[in-house]
């Protein structure tokens, strides 16, 4: 089994400023009972929040604050600081701080060891629900994941502002949880190959039109960036979607279920197999022109897709040692992806609701039962990054 231990890792944690600060100190507690060394780093508005002799108390360690103090040559240079650790840790990262870090500014002493180091980062936004939402802050986001920086939280509830919405600094145990799971999978999948489809298929009606579903390919995505992150060489088949290709994965996109059946083949062998898209059933038996709207409305002539999971799941000579479906269900939840782990021959099969309301398909969070040769679990709701994080650690689990 992979060593989840953290003790003797070290974390650079930068506090900036919010009402969620204080939950900094808990993390830090947290952090230094598992056995982690921590370093920190107050920003001015962080230190208009908890006060440096507060932190200083629980890190065990002297609080950096300002840029300048580190030119001295008696002190450690930011350059040093920025890579003395093995992870760096932003919590709570607020709105400004993401944005300064997305455009790469280097005005202060946090901003200066972001851009200077060469060691993973992780950050914990904390804002304003409006400010999480605006377009701006969505950017800066999208343009940070796609470095390679994992974000976690926010989560959704009540707020010091009196508003209501996502936001709200994950709580400290969660920080705690995705520290323990980046620093302790650190390469637990290392020479595993992993094959995952995500993602909706567009099944062409004629040359301009098409069938398709609501999936985002947000779950998919994430479950291939975080075995990515563990290690492990990930091809991640996509049909169309709006999201940034998630750094170190091999990206290959598609659009229609007979091209994702084929690529997948093509991928083959791999040791794991995640079937996260949300293929077509059925696709148009297409017409060569475009459909003209004289007349009587034109009858669509469906066939069946193949059927991608199950057809790798019963391969003979390359199955995969895990083979990981989904299972989209809008009643019976349990029942049905019981059933169809049988039927499609996977190992572990994912179930999710996705009825009316759900906020399932295309939201960012999800709620699922893991059902496997021991039965179902249910999880709680998560972010969707969450559930990728808890799906790879079992994962780790299985195969090491
Ligand atoms: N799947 C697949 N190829 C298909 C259809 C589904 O690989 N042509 C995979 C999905 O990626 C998912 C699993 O099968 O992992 C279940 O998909 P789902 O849509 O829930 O099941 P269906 O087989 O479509 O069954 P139904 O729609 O009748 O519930």
């Amino acid at each position: 089994m992979a060593d989840l231990s953290l003790a003797g890792k070290r974390v650079l944690l930068i506090i900036s400023g919010g009402i969620a600060a204080y939950k900094a100190l808990e993390l830090i507690r947290l952090l230094r009972k598992a056995g982690v060394g921590v370093r920190a780093v107050l920003t001015r508005g962080g230190a208009e929040f908890v006060t440096p002799l507060s932190v200083q108390a629980l890190c065990e360690d002297r609080v950096y604050t300002d840029l300048f103090s580190l030119t001295d040559e008696s002190e450690m240079g930011h350059i040093q600081l920025s890579r003395s650790a093995d992870l760096v840790v932003v919590a709570p990262a607020s709105a400004d701080l993401l944005a300064r870090m997305a455009a790469g500014l280097a005005d202060d002493l946090a901003t200066t060891l972001l851009l200077a180091t060469d060691k993973p980062v992780m950050v914990a936004p904390a804002m304003n629900v409006r400010m999480w939402h605006h377009p701006a802050t969505i950017a800066n986001l999208a343009t940070l994941q796609s470095r390679g920086i994992a974000i976690v939280g926010p989560e959704a509830g009540g707020m010091a502002c009196g508003e209501f919405g996502p936001g709200r600094l994950a709580e400290p145990d969660t920080i705690l949880a995705a520290i323990r799971q980046r620093l302790g999978h650190a390469g637990a999948l290392s020479g595993r190959h992993a094959v995952i489809t995500s993602g909706p298929t567009h099944e062409a009606i004629d040359p301009v039109r098409y069938i398709a579903n609501r999936s985002s390919g947000k779950q998919g995505h994430a479950i291939a960036q975080a075995l990515a992150q563990a290690g492990a060489r990930v091809t991640l088949i996509t049909g169309p979607v709006a999201l940034p290709e998630p750094p170190g994965v091999t990206c290959i996109p598609v659009e229609s279920a007979a091209a994702m059946h084929a690529a997948v083949i093509a991928a083959l062998p791999a040791d794991i197999a995640v079937f996260c898209a949300a293929v077509a059933d059925w696709r148009v038996v297409a017409a060569d022109r475009k459909l003209k709207k004289s007349g009587a409305p034109p009858q669509l002539t469906l066939v069946e897709t193949p059927d991608i999971l199950s057809d790798i799941a019963h391969r003979a000579a390359d199955r995969p040692a895990l083979v990981i479906g989904f299972a989209a269900e809008t009643e019976n939840l349990v029942a049905n992806a019981t059933a169809k782990r049988a039927r499609k021959g996977c190992d572990w099969i994912i179930a999710n609701h996705v009825g009316a309301g759900s906020d399932v398909m295309g939201g960012d969070a999800n709620e699922v039962v893991l059902i496997n040769q021991d039965g179902a679990t249910p999880w709680p709701r998560a972010s969707k990054a969450a559930i990728a994080e808890r799906l790879v650690s079992n994962i780790i689990k299985e195969m090491t």
